[in-house]
């Protein structure tokens, strides 16, 4: 599908306004996206996790403007209070979808939002709540046109989350999922997320993701900042080749349950992002001494108990554990005694791969 297929015919009957709710889940790259083109274009392709406890619940409501202005007209609440600082973001974002969803400029919206994780966590809410967000336009655009199916509901939902934060488009479905063009994964594409086409192991089917907050504060480089750092990178070219062949070695690896392989990969995948931050011009580090304290306990403790348990890291400091239900009492066990004093105020979450977003039924 091209970018063409998602703008829709004109709408059969515009509705006086309404109501609707998402839930949408975080994901956790497993093949990570660090560089983009024009338009949430990948540089390269990536594979994730969807996650199930980490999420954003957004509510849209919308009413017919009374007055035929042609702008946009939102209002934004978080966590219950109106939140301007979240509101330019959101306007970007609209304009952006504007053409794909032209029925944003017939309504004013009230959005609100709230996240299952704690405010502030270090944990990035943009790719669960541009996904919750889309999830509610595609849901509104629905009842302006009945006819639309499943499939292309999803798949516009990806499209559109894409262009609001491009890791946000793998936050739709679960449980793996993956984005951006790979010559031997059919159907993939840079304009939305697919699932995972390939056998999948049992073994990854209950995956544990324990998130170890190390730091808490604002990130001193966005990812913004961090993708665009990519262009005219020394070792760019070479990156997005190796992401390639690393989603290819993960087709056999996670349909035979190969822990070692994966693991390699995984946390190979997580360095080299890091080791990008380190090479570009500036150069930056998000990783902080406790995160790296962690890391070293995960690699003795693997060595010395041969438990699978291994590392992920997003763009910050905190440290993803990833494991098989196999091992989950084990894991737990090592991670409260060794891994809980590297975080902040001794604060962790446990979450697991999930299966995707849902919608919130209005309690009448
Ligand atoms: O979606 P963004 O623009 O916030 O970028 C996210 C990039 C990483 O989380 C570091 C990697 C990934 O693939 O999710």
């Amino acid at each position: 599908m091209t970018e063409k297929d998602f703008l829709p015919a004109p709408y059969q009957h515009f509705s006086d306004g309404g109501k609707v709710t998402w839930k949408a889940p975080s994901n956790i790259a497993l093949v990570k996206y660090w560089g983009k083109l024009a338009d949430q274009i990948p540089a390269n392709p990536s594979i994730s996790f969807t996650l199930d406890a980490c999420a954003t619940t957004t509510t849209v409501s919308y009413q017919k403007k009374e007055s035929n202005t042609d702008g946009l007209s939102f209002d934004l609440l978080f966590e219950g209070k109106p939140k301007e600082d979240f509101k330019p973001k959101i306007e970007t974002f609209f304009n952006r979808i504007v053409g794909y969803v032209p029925f944003l400029k017939e309504y004013d919206f009230t959005i609100e939002t709230s996240n299952s994780f704690p405010h502030s966590s270090g944990i990035a809410s943009s790719a669960s709540g541009m996904a919750a967000l889309s999830l509610c336009l595609m849901d509104i655009e629905k009842q302006l046109t009945p006819n639309m199916d499943d499939q292309f509901f999803k798949k516009k939902a990806s499209f559109l989350a894409r262009l609001g934060s491009g890791s946000a488009c793998r936050s739709i479905e679960g449980d793996l999922i993956q984005w951006g063009e790979h010559s031997k994964i059919p159907n993939s594409s840079n304009f939305y997320g697919i699932k995972y086409p390939f056998e999948v192991n049992p073994v990854f089917k209950n995956y544990h993701d324990t998130i170890l907050l190390v730091h808490k504060g604002q990130k001193q480089v966005s990812s913004t900042v961090g993708h665009d750092l990519m262009h005219g990178h020394p070792y760019a070219e070479n990156r997005f080749q190796q992401a390639h062949e690393n989603l290819h070695k993960l087709k056999s690896i996670l349909a035979e349950g190969d822990l070692e392989n994966f693991i390699k990969i995984v946390e190979s995948e997580a360095l080299t992002l890091h080791t990008m931050m380190m090479t570009s011009m500036p150069y930056f580090i998000l990783m902080k001494p406790d995160t790296l304290e962690i890391i070293n306990k995960i690699w003795e403790y693997r060595k010395e108990s041969k438990v699978p348990i291994c590392f992920t890291l997003d763009a910050g400091a905190n440290v993803h554990v990833l494991y098989p239900e196999s091992v989950k009492e084990k894991a737990i066990q090592f991670i409260q005694n060794e891994l809980v004093v590297h975080c902040e105020k001794g604060h962790y979450i446990c979450d697991r791969i999930g299966i995707g977003a849902k919608k919130i039924m209005d309690k009448k």
